[in-house]
């Protein structure tokens, strides 16, 4: 028998639980995850063909092993090929990340933290006379974008306000990739806007990212598509996942009044306030990971080709790890979290993410000592799939 099928979990026949990732997980994907994570920490998901991973343990144990590959998993730009580290495997992982390595290093982003702190109190400034605003879309979205965009060294474009009606669910992760047989990747309206970008960083050196990957690009040490996908991914990799995580930490601390008011009275607990809210509600919910060779996981077998999913929220409310996971303690200690992955493909924006996190939140925690939900928290809606979620707007009272 294959490893998969029914659960050896219980060890007697098929085991009840199983990951939906359906309007009750949306509202509460705790509640799936503890059942799995007691009862089938290793789970064969027959709908969804993968393995599905709920233990702290087990999570960074495969997004530490060589014998799982980040490749060949949508979406994927140009097929069969990887052209930015997200899907590449060591050496060439290595390769493609270390030309931008040093502009997210510890430094890099202590540098940039006033200018964080500037283009949060400018948001903040506009958009306070209306006394209330929608948090996610006011404010939340438009930080990262400002930030990256400074980074990198392209133009703002205009922000978008509100979110599209009939967006797709951000689910894509785990369609079939539509585009396998091509070899050509499709030209996107955001190609254009690099290719254009990159030109002008030609014509006139800059000190800034798309500056350093042209100079790989002259160095050999990547291609002039490698370039161009790299930057199409470093602009677009910490926007959503950054409004997310501002809007989910500032909601759970609305929620939680105690860690509110205790964030109120001592500002300097802001850094591990963070942290906390990174580990207890982060946006991004699984990474992907597809077998080399058969891999044992707690006592089952993952065959060579099985994908996997490590679901890194529900790792980050794993009691063995977590003393009292689902408390909101601002000021947890050892806070081991996974909301950035782990292994060699760890967050690279990872540092600015919790840098932009903690300025945002703790701006408007010190900036508002009135600040609160304007809606009934029931009324909060969720949005996006198991790979990221979010609320989807955020109604807040400044005063
Ligand atoms: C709270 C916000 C963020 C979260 C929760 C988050 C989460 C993650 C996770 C879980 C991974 C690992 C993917 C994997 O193992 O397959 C990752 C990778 C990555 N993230 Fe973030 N991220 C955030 C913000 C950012 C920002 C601001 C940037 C910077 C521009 C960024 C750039 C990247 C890149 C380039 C990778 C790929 C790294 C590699 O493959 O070596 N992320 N992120």
């Amino acid at each position: 028998m294959h490893g998969r099928g029914a659960g050896s979990g219980t060890g007697c026949g098929m085991v009840a639980v199983r990951f939906a990732p359906n309007a009750e997980w949306l509202a509460d994907p705790q509640a799936q995850y503890r059942e799995l994570r007691a009862q089938d920490p290793v789970h064969w998901s027959e709908e969804l063909g993968h393995w599905v991973l709920t233990r702290y343990g087990d999570v960074v144990a495969v997004l530490k092993d060589r014998r799982f590959t980040a490749g060949n998993r949508p979406p994927q730009r140009r097929w069969g090929r990887a052209t930015m580290m997200v899907t590449a495997d060591p050496p060439e992982h290595a390769r493609l990340r270390r030309p931008v390595t040093h502009r997210f290093s510890a430094g890099a982003i202590q540098q940039t933290r006033p200018r964080i702190q500037e283009v949060v109190d400018a948001l903040l400034d506009e958009v306070e006379p209306r006394g209330e605003i929608d948090a996610v879309w006011d404010f939340a979205r438009q930080l990262p974008r400002t930030i990256i965009a400074e980074m990198m060294g392209v133009p703002l474009e205009p922000p978008r306000l509100t979110p599209r009606s009939g967006e797709p669910a951000r689910d894509e992760m785990l369609r079939p990739p539509r585009r396998e047989e091509s070899s050509e990747p499709p030209t996107t309206e955001q190609d254009r806007f690099f290719e254009r970008a990159l030109e002008a960083h030609r014509a006139e050196l800059q000190d800034d990212l798309l500056q350093d990957l042209l100079a790989s690009e002259a160095g050999h040490r990547l291609s002039a598509e490698e370039v161009l996908d790299t930057a199409v991914i470093l602009y677009g990799a910490g926007q959503e996942t950054t409004a997310n995580m501002i809007g989910n930490g500032l909601l759970a601390l609305l929620t939680h009044p105690e860690a509110l008011a205790k964030l109120r009275r001592e500002p300097g607990l802001a850094h591990s306030a963070a942290d906390e809210l990174l580990r207890f509600d982060s946006p991004v919910h699984t990474v992907r990971r597809k077998a080399l060779e058969d891999v044992e996981i707690g006592g089952r077998t993952v065959r060579e080709g099985d994908k996997v999913l490590c679901m890194l929220v529900a790792a980050n409310h794993d009691p063995e790890v977590f003393a009292h996971p689902e408390q909101l303690d601002i000021e947890r200690r050892d806070n081991y979290h996974v909301a950035f992955g782990s292994g060699v493909h760890t967050c690279l924006g990872g540092l600015l993410a919790r840098a932009e996190t903690e300025i945002a939140v703790s701006t408007l925690v010190r900036r508002y000592p009135e600040l609160r939900l304007a809606v009934p928290p029931e009324e909060i809606e969720w949005t996006g799939s198991f790979v990221i979620r979010g609320v989807k707007r955020l109604p807040v009272a400044l005063r």
